[in-house]
């Protein structure tokens, strides 16, 4: 699908759940979610339609996200629908990781390609801190579990929230490997977040200016992300700077949230319920494709008239 600014968009990410088996201090509430928040999530069959149809448009690209998909009843019999459609070559997941240990076998059977995984301390303390309680200890296993299972080349996302793991960058620079790419992300004004404190916030720039001389210089570009090969041993290091150097301009994405509204950027409050034309494949795709035609052209964080959107990360999935 082509959109009105002559983007194709390719790439799908759903939302399967809003729940989390972990509470991340920039995206969950501490009081948890209520009842309500997921009252009117989607059914795996009405899920599965709607990637079905976004498959016959041109979608080629598929990620499962959360919360936590891994939570999700059922998401392995959905992994198998989706990994068997014709035209998917991509089809992955970003999880938290810790109940990837359990799962990370049968995701590569049922026929998922990779994952990537969601860490942003690699101190146990600190891991307890920022998720309210998880065990970093799980991720960890899990991690290896998804080497050994071949979900690869994994992507380790780290947050990067000044004062609380920028004195980690050089120990998660270390753990990237031929198997698994580590890549730092801007923490971005969005759910929980997005009443934080300026000084939370930090530039990948700073990154790079205080840790490039542990990395070639060419940068190549993929997808969101900025990629420099480690210059000592093997890996690949990325920065996402969705604040610092937005990459609308390249965006070929479009998210469906787990109640079934299809959200063409992620910044826009502007979402299409797609739950009233899953039982008609023509109507759905006609709907899918005037939205995919409005897509907004950039997100505004840096104005001054920005507003955060008011649907809360974990009712996305980043
Ligand atoms: P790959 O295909 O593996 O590169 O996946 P991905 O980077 O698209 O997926 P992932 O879920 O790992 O996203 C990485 C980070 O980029 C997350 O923190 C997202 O919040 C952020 N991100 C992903 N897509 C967008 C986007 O369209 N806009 C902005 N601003 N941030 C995004
Ligand atoms: N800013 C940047 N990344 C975020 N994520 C969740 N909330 C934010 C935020 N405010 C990330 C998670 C995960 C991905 C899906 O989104 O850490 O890696
Ligand atoms: Fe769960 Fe991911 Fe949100 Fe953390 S960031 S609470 S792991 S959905």
């Amino acid at each position: 699908m082509i959109d009105g600014y002559n983007r194709k968009i390719h790439y799908v990410r759903l939302s399967v759940t809003d729940l989390c088996n972990l509470k991340c201090q920039y995206c969950m509430p501490e009081k948890g979610i209520c009842k309500k928040d997921h009252a009117d999530v989607l059914r795996l069959e009405e899920a599965f339609a709607i990637v079905k149809s976004l498959a016959e448009l041109g979608v080629d690209k598929v990620r499962l996200t959360g919360g936590e998909p891994l939570v999700r009843n059922g998401i392995m019999t959905l992994v198998e629908k989706i990994a068997a459609l014709p035209g998917i070559k991509d089809f992955s997941m970003t999880t938290n990781g810790i109940l990837l240990e359990r799962y990370a076998k049968d995701l590569k059977a049922a026929g998922m390609n990779r994952i990537n995984v969601s860490l942003d301390t690699t101190n146990p303390e600190k891991f307890a801190e920022i998720t309210r309680g998880g065990d970093l200890k799980a991720v960890l296993r899990g991690i290896q579990a998804a080497k050994d299972a071949g979900l690869t080349p994994i992507k380790l996302n780290v947050v990067v929230i000044n004062g609380f793991n920028t004195d980690e960058i050089q120990a998660f620079i270390d753990m990237a490997d031929e198997d698994m790419e580590v890549r730092f992300i801007e923490l971005m004004p969005i759910g929980e977040a997005a009443d934080w404190n300026s000084e939370r916030f930090i530039s990948n720039n700073a990154l790079i200016q205080a840790y490039g001389h542990l990395l070639e210089e060419e940068a190549i570009h993929s997808g969101p992300a900025k990629y420099y090969r480690k210059k000592n041993g093997k890996g690949r290091i990325g920065f996402i700077n969705p604040i610092s150097e937005h990459f609308c301009s390249a965006c070929n994405r479009i998210r469906v949230t787990p109640d079934g509204f299809l959200k063409t950027c992620l910044h826009s409050n502007e979402e299409v319920a797609l739950r009233p034309y899953v039982d008609d494949a023509d109507a759905l795709k006609q709907v899918i494709r005037q939205a995919v035609h409005d897509k907004p052209l950039r997100h505004s964080i840096n104005e001054t008239q920005f507003v955060p959107i008011t649907r809360s990360m974990h009712r996305i999935g980043g």
